[in-house]
């Protein structure tokens, strides 16, 4: 009886499969896994179940996203997913553990104020293992290379929508990763003018 509270972003269901491979490329076999702003659950219920070596933690900001999260996990039937919890990033503590392989954060960035990059930079160098990586999927502006018509709508759409709403330039992302001792290690195109980025700690 999870049918009701089901929430469907037809974005995620077109993007779970190719940031899938791209994840079971990057992340090892099992870990742990914090994912922030899981929003409807799709991706946390598709990848756990997908990945059984990984423990999942979803969040998101919004405690009414929750029900819907366990809802996803529920259909899916992964039991690798951890009750989901309300996580702001821009909290100065988060209530998840520490020394963490992986964190996870799709679609955030760009619909949310510009502070939550710097907050999850330094959440991430708090709550990451020492080889831990964080991952960032959505949308960018990248300097050089010409920015997709339809991209340059959604951002137009975005900031029409909520002033500090936005596209980021990945080179703002980079500084604030650098601030947080992190550096861009890998940069994977992804369908729809998408970029997944893995962040690794200064070596
Ligand atoms: C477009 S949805 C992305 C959902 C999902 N990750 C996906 O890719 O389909 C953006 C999400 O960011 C979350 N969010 C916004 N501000 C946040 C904050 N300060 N801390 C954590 N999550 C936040 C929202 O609650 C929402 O679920």
């Amino acid at each position: 009886m999870t049918a009701n509270i089901l929430r469907l972003s037809p974005a995620a269901e077109r993007n779970k499969g190719p940031i899938l491979e791209v994840l079971r490329r990057v992340l090892p076999a099992h870990g742990r896994v914090l994912e922030i702003a899981a929003g409807t659950g799709q991706h946390a219920a598709w990848f756990a179940a997908a990945m059984p070596g990984w423990r999942w933690q979803p969040t998101d900001f919004q405690a009414d996203a929750l029900p819907a999260i366990r809802a996803w996990v529920a259909e899916t039937g992964a039991d690798n997913v951890l009750p989901p919890l309300q996580l702001d990033v821009l909290a100065p503590t988060w209530p998840v553990d520490s020394a963490l392989d992986a964190i996870y954060c799709a679609n955030m960035l760009h619909i949310a104020p510009w502070a939550t990059c710097g907050a999850l930079m330094q959440g991430a160098a708090r709550h990451l293992a020492p080889r831990g990586l964080l991952i960032t999927y959505g949308p960018y502006l990248e300097d050089g290379v010409p920015t997709s018509p339809g991209n340059l709508a959604f951002d137009d759409s975005l900031r029409r929508e909520n002033a500090a709403w936005g596209i980021r330039r990945r080179e703002d992302v980079e500084q604030e990763a650098r601030r947080a001792g992190f550096v861009l290690h890998e940069r994977h195109a992804m369908p729809a003018n998408n970029l997944l980025l893995v962040w690794a700690r200064e070596p």
